[in-house]
Protein backbone atom coordinates (compact mmCIF):
# COMPACT_ATOMS: atom_id res chain seq x y z
CA UNK A 1 0.00 0.00 0.00
CA UNK A 2 1.23 3.44 -0.89
CA UNK A 3 1.59 6.43 1.49
CA UNK A 4 -1.09 8.38 -0.65
CA UNK A 5 -3.64 4.93 -0.37
CA UNK A 6 -3.13 4.81 3.48
CA UNK A 7 -3.40 8.74 3.64
CA UNK A 8 -6.73 8.90 1.69
CA UNK A 9 -7.98 6.32 4.81
CA UNK A 10 -7.37 8.52 7.17
CA UNK A 11 -10.00 9.82 9.28
CA UNK A 12 -10.23 13.58 8.67
CA UNK A 13 -10.87 15.05 12.25
CA UNK A 14 -12.61 18.22 12.70
CA UNK A 15 -10.22 18.95 15.69
CA UNK A 16 -6.87 19.12 14.19
CA UNK A 17 -3.92 20.66 14.53
CA UNK A 18 -1.94 21.79 11.51
CA UNK A 19 1.66 22.47 10.81
CA UNK A 20 1.80 25.10 7.74
CA UNK A 21 5.13 25.83 6.04
CA UNK A 22 5.82 28.30 4.09
CA UNK A 23 9.24 29.36 2.35
CA UNK A 24 7.92 30.93 -1.31
CA UNK A 25 10.30 34.12 -0.93
CA UNK A 26 12.49 35.30 1.72
CA UNK A 27 10.87 34.34 4.79
CA UNK A 28 11.38 30.83 6.15
CA UNK A 29 7.92 30.00 8.26
CA UNK A 30 6.68 27.30 10.15
CA UNK A 31 3.32 27.90 12.43
CA UNK A 32 0.71 25.40 14.12
CA UNK A 33 -2.89 26.03 13.90
CA UNK A 34 -5.53 24.52 15.55
CA UNK A 35 -8.72 24.48 14.01
CA UNK A 36 -7.83 26.46 11.18
CA UNK A 37 -8.36 30.13 13.77
CA UNK A 38 -5.99 29.52 17.01
CA UNK A 39 -2.13 30.24 16.48
CA UNK A 40 -0.31 27.56 18.98
CA UNK A 41 3.26 28.43 17.79
CA UNK A 42 4.43 30.87 14.62
CA UNK A 43 8.01 31.31 13.76
CA UNK A 44 9.01 33.01 11.14
CA UNK A 45 12.95 32.94 9.97
CA UNK A 46 13.38 36.39 7.57
CA UNK A 47 16.49 36.74 5.15
CA UNK A 48 15.88 39.73 4.36
CA UNK A 49 19.05 41.42 5.85
CA UNK A 50 21.34 39.21 3.34
CA UNK A 51 19.18 40.52 0.07
CA UNK A 52 19.19 43.94 1.19
CA UNK A 53 22.77 45.08 -0.10
CA UNK A 54 21.57 43.30 -3.75
CA UNK A 55 18.50 45.52 -3.84
CA UNK A 56 16.00 42.88 -4.08
CA UNK A 57 15.32 38.99 -3.27
CA UNK A 58 18.26 37.00 -4.67
CA UNK A 59 16.42 33.56 -5.26
CA UNK A 60 20.03 31.58 -4.94
CA UNK A 61 20.31 32.55 -1.55
CA UNK A 62 16.81 32.71 -0.64
CA UNK A 63 16.51 29.11 -1.18
CA UNK A 64 20.03 28.14 0.61
CA UNK A 65 18.79 29.99 3.77
CA UNK A 66 16.11 27.69 3.61
CA UNK A 67 17.27 24.40 4.05
CA UNK A 68 19.25 25.91 6.80
CA UNK A 69 16.54 27.82 8.75
CA UNK A 70 13.62 25.60 8.19
CA UNK A 71 14.82 22.90 11.01
CA UNK A 72 15.11 25.88 13.31
CA UNK A 73 12.01 27.16 12.58
CA UNK A 74 10.36 24.12 13.13
CA UNK A 75 12.15 23.09 16.03
CA UNK A 76 11.45 26.49 17.44
CA UNK A 77 7.92 26.33 16.70
CA UNK A 78 7.03 22.63 18.24
CA UNK A 79 8.98 23.89 21.04
CA UNK A 80 6.81 26.78 21.82
CA UNK A 81 3.73 24.82 20.99
CA UNK A 82 4.48 22.52 23.41
CA UNK A 83 3.91 19.83 20.89
CA UNK A 84 5.94 16.39 19.20
CA UNK A 85 5.83 15.87 15.83
CA UNK A 86 3.44 13.00 16.20
CA UNK A 87 0.63 15.57 17.53
CA UNK A 88 0.70 17.05 14.51
CA UNK A 89 -2.29 15.89 12.26
CA UNK A 90 -1.35 16.92 9.06
CA UNK A 91 1.65 19.22 7.39
CA UNK A 92 0.33 21.87 4.86
CA UNK A 93 2.92 23.66 2.69
CA UNK A 94 2.83 26.37 0.39
CA UNK A 95 3.02 24.87 -3.53
CA UNK A 96 3.21 28.12 -4.74
CA UNK A 97 3.71 30.70 -6.32
CA UNK A 98 6.71 32.19 -5.66
CA UNK A 99 10.29 31.68 -6.43
CA UNK A 100 10.72 28.18 -7.48
CA UNK A 101 14.06 27.00 -5.66
CA UNK A 102 12.61 28.25 -2.32
CA UNK A 103 9.17 26.59 -2.39
CA UNK A 104 11.03 23.04 -3.60
CA UNK A 105 12.65 23.36 0.46
CA UNK A 106 9.53 23.86 2.01
CA UNK A 107 7.71 21.05 -0.49
CA UNK A 108 10.77 18.67 0.07
CA UNK A 109 10.37 19.56 3.70
CA UNK A 110 6.78 19.06 4.32
CA UNK A 111 6.76 15.77 1.90
CA UNK A 112 9.54 13.63 4.35
CA UNK A 113 7.64 15.21 7.97
CA UNK A 114 4.05 13.66 6.31
CA UNK A 115 5.98 10.34 5.29
CA UNK A 116 7.64 9.86 7.84
CA UNK A 117 5.05 10.89 10.20
CA UNK A 118 2.33 9.23 7.93
CA UNK A 119 0.22 12.12 8.09
CA UNK A 120 -1.53 13.79 5.21
CA UNK A 121 0.32 16.46 3.45
CA UNK A 122 -1.84 19.25 1.71
CA UNK A 123 -0.83 21.64 -0.35
CA UNK A 124 -2.03 25.07 -0.05
CA UNK A 125 -1.91 28.27 -2.49
CA UNK A 126 -0.13 31.17 -0.83
CA UNK A 127 -2.51 33.68 -2.71
CA UNK A 128 -5.12 31.85 -0.58
CA UNK A 129 -3.25 31.56 2.18
CA UNK A 130 -2.76 35.25 2.57
CA UNK A 131 -7.05 35.25 2.17
CA UNK A 132 -7.02 32.97 4.86
CA UNK A 133 -4.90 35.17 7.56
CA UNK A 134 -8.02 36.82 7.79
CA UNK A 135 -9.79 34.05 9.83
CA UNK A 136 -7.09 34.17 12.13
CA UNK A 137 -7.69 38.17 12.23
CA UNK A 138 -11.18 37.79 13.50
CA UNK A 139 -11.86 34.15 14.85
CA UNK A 140 -15.92 34.75 14.27
CA UNK A 141 -15.24 36.17 10.49
CA UNK A 142 -17.49 33.74 8.10
CA UNK A 143 -17.75 34.08 4.38
CA UNK A 144 -18.84 36.26 2.43
CA UNK A 145 -16.41 38.57 2.13
CA UNK A 146 -14.60 41.59 0.08
CA UNK A 147 -10.99 40.89 0.06
CA UNK A 148 -8.10 43.15 -0.84
CA UNK A 149 -5.36 40.68 -1.96
CA UNK A 150 -2.19 43.26 -2.43
CA UNK A 151 1.49 41.40 -2.17
CA UNK A 152 4.17 41.54 -4.01
CA UNK A 153 2.98 39.04 -6.70
CA UNK A 154 -0.78 40.19 -7.04
CA UNK A 155 -3.33 42.65 -6.93
CA UNK A 156 -6.65 41.66 -6.66
CA UNK A 157 -10.44 42.82 -5.09
CA UNK A 158 -11.58 39.69 -4.58
CA UNK A 159 -15.33 38.01 -3.29
CA UNK A 160 -14.86 35.28 -1.05
CA UNK A 161 -18.00 33.43 -1.48
CA UNK A 162 -17.51 30.47 0.92
CA UNK A 163 -14.38 28.72 2.47
CA UNK A 164 -13.87 27.08 -1.38
CA UNK A 165 -15.27 29.57 -3.61
CA UNK A 166 -13.63 33.17 -4.90
CA UNK A 167 -14.68 34.99 -7.59
CA UNK A 168 -11.73 37.44 -8.86
CA UNK A 169 -14.19 41.02 -9.60
CA UNK A 170 -10.86 42.68 -10.71
CA UNK A 171 -6.66 42.24 -10.96
CA UNK A 172 -3.87 44.52 -12.11
CA UNK A 173 -3.32 44.20 -15.66
CA UNK A 174 0.70 44.33 -14.91
CA UNK A 175 2.82 45.31 -12.48
CA UNK A 176 1.34 44.27 -8.68
CA UNK A 177 0.97 47.63 -6.39
CA UNK A 178 4.25 45.69 -4.26
CA UNK A 179 6.25 45.60 -6.97
CA UNK A 180 5.41 49.28 -7.78
CA UNK A 181 6.53 49.69 -4.00
CA UNK A 182 9.88 48.08 -4.65
CA UNK A 183 10.52 50.10 -7.61
CA UNK A 184 9.41 53.11 -7.01
CA UNK A 185 11.70 52.53 -3.15
CA UNK A 186 14.67 52.22 -5.35
CA UNK A 187 14.34 54.86 -7.69
CA UNK A 188 14.19 56.31 -4.74
CA UNK A 189 17.92 55.08 -3.18
CA UNK A 190 15.49 53.38 -0.32
CA UNK A 191 16.81 50.40 0.43
CA UNK A 192 15.10 46.47 0.49
CA UNK A 193 12.12 45.72 1.23
CA UNK A 194 10.78 48.85 -0.06
CA UNK A 195 7.63 49.18 0.83
CA UNK A 196 8.03 49.55 4.66
CA UNK A 197 11.12 52.09 3.59
CA UNK A 198 7.99 54.28 0.85
CA UNK A 199 5.65 54.12 4.11
CA UNK A 200 8.31 55.70 6.52
CA UNK A 201 9.41 58.33 3.80
CA UNK A 202 5.81 59.00 2.79
CA UNK A 203 5.41 60.62 6.67
CA UNK A 204 7.07 63.23 5.68
CA UNK A 205 5.89 64.46 2.96
CA UNK A 206 3.05 65.66 1.30
CA UNK A 207 1.05 64.49 -1.63
CA UNK A 208 1.98 67.47 -4.24
CA UNK A 209 2.84 65.72 -7.43
CA UNK A 210 0.52 65.36 -10.01
CA UNK A 211 0.72 61.66 -11.42
CA UNK A 212 -1.51 59.84 -13.95
CA UNK A 213 -5.56 58.27 -13.54
CA UNK A 214 -4.97 54.49 -13.26
CA UNK A 215 -7.04 53.08 -16.37
CA UNK A 216 -8.18 56.23 -17.74
CA UNK A 217 -10.50 55.88 -21.34
CA UNK A 218 -10.17 52.11 -19.96
CA UNK A 219 -13.39 49.91 -20.51
CA UNK A 220 -12.91 46.47 -18.60
CA UNK A 221 -13.97 45.51 -15.38
CA UNK A 222 -13.85 49.07 -12.85
CA UNK A 223 -12.19 46.45 -10.22
CA UNK A 224 -8.80 46.23 -12.04
CA UNK A 225 -5.91 47.48 -11.65
CA UNK A 226 -2.47 49.14 -13.83
CA UNK A 227 0.46 49.85 -11.78
CA UNK A 228 3.30 50.29 -14.47
CA UNK A 229 2.13 53.80 -15.76
CA UNK A 230 1.90 55.01 -11.97
CA UNK A 231 5.48 53.58 -11.51
CA UNK A 232 7.08 54.38 -14.67
CA UNK A 233 5.57 58.12 -13.93
CA UNK A 234 7.28 58.85 -10.37
CA UNK A 235 10.47 56.98 -12.47
CA UNK A 236 10.14 59.89 -15.19
CA UNK A 237 9.39 62.47 -12.96
CA UNK A 238 12.58 61.68 -10.67
CA UNK A 239 14.86 61.30 -13.94
CA UNK A 240 13.16 64.35 -15.51
CA UNK A 241 13.76 66.87 -12.54
CA UNK A 242 17.37 65.16 -12.02
CA UNK A 243 18.10 66.22 -15.65
CA UNK A 244 16.94 69.51 -15.11
CA UNK A 245 19.40 69.87 -12.06
CA UNK A 246 16.35 70.10 -9.78
CA UNK A 247 16.36 68.69 -6.63
CA UNK A 248 13.51 66.28 -5.93
CA UNK A 249 11.51 66.18 -2.30
CA UNK A 250 11.47 62.69 -2.00
CA UNK A 251 9.36 62.50 0.63
CA UNK A 252 6.90 64.55 -1.40
CA UNK A 253 7.52 61.80 -4.05
CA UNK A 254 6.87 58.86 -1.98
CA UNK A 255 3.47 60.21 -0.07
CA UNK A 256 1.64 61.43 -4.16
CA UNK A 257 3.02 58.14 -4.83
CA UNK A 258 1.76 55.99 -1.57
CA UNK A 259 -1.86 58.09 -2.10
CA UNK A 260 -2.04 57.15 -5.64
CA UNK A 261 -1.44 53.83 -5.01
CA UNK A 262 -3.50 53.08 -2.25
CA UNK A 263 -6.47 55.30 -2.47
CA UNK A 264 -7.52 53.35 -5.59
CA UNK A 265 -7.04 49.54 -3.69
CA UNK A 266 -9.58 51.51 -1.21
CA UNK A 267 -12.17 53.24 -3.02
CA UNK A 268 -12.16 49.80 -5.60
CA UNK A 269 -13.07 47.80 -2.49
CA UNK A 270 -16.10 50.21 -0.92
CA UNK A 271 -17.74 49.87 -4.57
CA UNK A 272 -17.31 46.28 -5.08
CA UNK A 273 -18.98 45.78 -1.44
CA UNK A 274 -21.39 48.12 -1.70
CA UNK A 275 -22.05 47.00 -5.63
CA UNK A 276 -22.51 43.13 -4.74
CA UNK A 277 -23.88 43.95 -1.44
CA UNK A 278 -20.91 42.35 1.17
CA UNK A 279 -21.17 43.83 4.29
CA UNK A 280 -17.36 42.89 5.28
CA UNK A 281 -13.84 44.26 3.51
CA UNK A 282 -10.96 42.41 4.45
CA UNK A 283 -7.10 43.06 3.81
CA UNK A 284 -4.58 40.62 2.92
CA UNK A 285 -0.88 40.42 1.54
CA UNK A 286 2.22 42.49 2.23
CA UNK A 287 0.81 46.23 1.21
CA UNK A 288 -2.14 45.14 3.80
CA UNK A 289 0.50 46.26 6.85
CA UNK A 290 1.21 49.59 4.99
CA UNK A 291 -0.27 52.32 7.68
CA UNK A 292 -1.85 55.05 5.18
CA UNK A 293 -3.98 51.96 3.38
CA UNK A 294 -5.08 50.65 7.29
CA UNK A 295 -6.28 54.15 8.55
CA UNK A 296 -7.69 54.90 5.02
CA UNK A 297 -9.84 51.54 4.69
CA UNK A 298 -10.50 52.12 9.01
CA UNK A 299 -12.21 55.85 7.92
CA UNK A 300 -13.84 54.68 4.51
CA UNK A 301 -15.14 51.82 5.73
CA UNK A 302 -16.70 53.08 8.76
CA UNK A 303 -18.42 56.01 6.95
CA UNK A 304 -20.29 53.25 5.05
CA UNK A 305 -21.19 51.07 7.63
CA UNK A 306 -18.99 48.23 6.28
CA UNK A 307 -16.86 46.12 8.96
CA UNK A 308 -13.39 45.68 8.53
CA UNK A 309 -10.72 42.90 9.23
CA UNK A 310 -7.38 43.91 9.38
CA UNK A 311 -5.24 40.97 10.40
CA UNK A 312 -1.87 42.21 12.36
CA UNK A 313 0.81 43.32 10.21
CA UNK A 314 2.64 40.09 10.62
CA UNK A 315 0.12 38.55 8.95
CA UNK A 316 -0.34 40.64 6.09
CA UNK A 317 3.15 39.80 4.90
CA UNK A 318 4.52 36.09 4.50
CA UNK A 319 3.93 33.59 7.57
CA UNK A 320 3.36 30.24 7.91
CA UNK A 321 0.34 30.56 10.17
CA UNK A 322 -2.18 31.70 7.08
CA UNK A 323 -0.93 28.70 5.13
CA UNK A 324 -2.31 26.57 8.16
CA UNK A 325 -5.46 28.52 8.11
CA UNK A 326 -5.98 27.59 4.60
CA UNK A 327 -4.10 23.97 5.49
CA UNK A 328 -7.07 23.05 7.50
CA UNK A 329 -9.90 23.97 4.91
CA UNK A 330 -8.00 22.09 2.62
CA UNK A 331 -7.21 19.59 5.13
CA UNK A 332 -10.90 18.92 5.59
CA UNK A 333 -11.83 18.47 2.25
CA UNK A 334 -9.35 15.62 2.26
CA UNK A 335 -7.46 17.82 -0.63
CA UNK A 336 -4.21 15.91 0.04
CA UNK A 337 -0.66 15.13 -2.29
CA UNK A 338 0.83 12.40 -2.78
CA UNK A 339 4.71 12.46 -2.51
CA UNK A 340 4.80 13.21 -6.49
CA UNK A 341 3.99 17.04 -5.25
CA UNK A 342 6.08 19.63 -7.39
CA UNK A 343 6.13 23.46 -6.68
CA UNK A 344 4.63 25.67 -8.88
CA UNK A 345 6.18 29.45 -9.77
CA UNK A 346 2.97 30.65 -11.23
CA UNK A 347 -0.57 29.56 -9.82
CA UNK A 348 -3.91 31.01 -11.09
CA UNK A 349 -5.93 32.79 -8.62
CA UNK A 350 -8.66 30.79 -8.28
O1 LIG B 1 2.69 39.29 0.75
P1 LIG B 1 4.13 39.60 0.71
O2 LIG B 1 4.89 39.53 2.00
O3 LIG B 1 4.86 38.68 -0.32
C1 LIG B 1 4.29 38.35 -1.55
O4 LIG B 1 3.48 37.40 -1.56
O5 LIG B 1 4.56 39.08 -2.52
O6 LIG B 1 4.25 41.06 0.09
C2 LIG B 1 5.47 41.65 -0.11
C3 LIG B 1 5.23 43.02 -0.69
C4 LIG B 1 6.53 43.72 -1.07
O7 LIG B 1 6.38 44.27 -2.35
C5 LIG B 1 6.66 44.78 -0.01
O8 LIG B 1 7.36 45.94 -0.44
C6 LIG B 1 5.21 45.11 0.29
O9 LIG B 1 4.57 43.85 0.27
N1 LIG B 1 5.04 45.72 1.61
C7 LIG B 1 4.59 46.97 1.79
C8 LIG B 1 4.64 47.22 3.19
N2 LIG B 1 5.11 46.09 3.80
C9 LIG B 1 5.34 45.19 2.82
N3 LIG B 1 4.18 47.91 0.91
C10 LIG B 1 3.78 49.08 1.41
N4 LIG B 1 3.82 49.40 2.72
C11 LIG B 1 4.23 48.51 3.64
N5 LIG B 1 4.26 48.82 4.94
ZN1 LIG C 1 2.95 36.64 0.06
Amino acid sequence: MTYFEKISQTQIKKDAIIMGIETSCDETAVAIIKNGREILADEIISSATEHARFGGVVPEIASRTHTTAILTATKRALESANLTLEQIDAFAVTEGAGLLGALLVGVSFAKSLAFSCNKPLVPVSHIRGHIAASYLADKDLEPPFITILASGGHTAIVAVEDYYNIKVLGSTLDDAVGEAFDKVARVLGLSYPGGPNVERLAKEGQNVIQLPKMLKNYDGSEFDFSYSGLKTAVINYVHNQKDRGVEINKADVANSFQCAAIDVLADKAIKAAKQFGYNTICVSGGVGANGYLRDTLTEKTKKSNIKLVLPEKRYCTDNGAMIGAEGYLQYLKGNFADLSLNASAVIALK
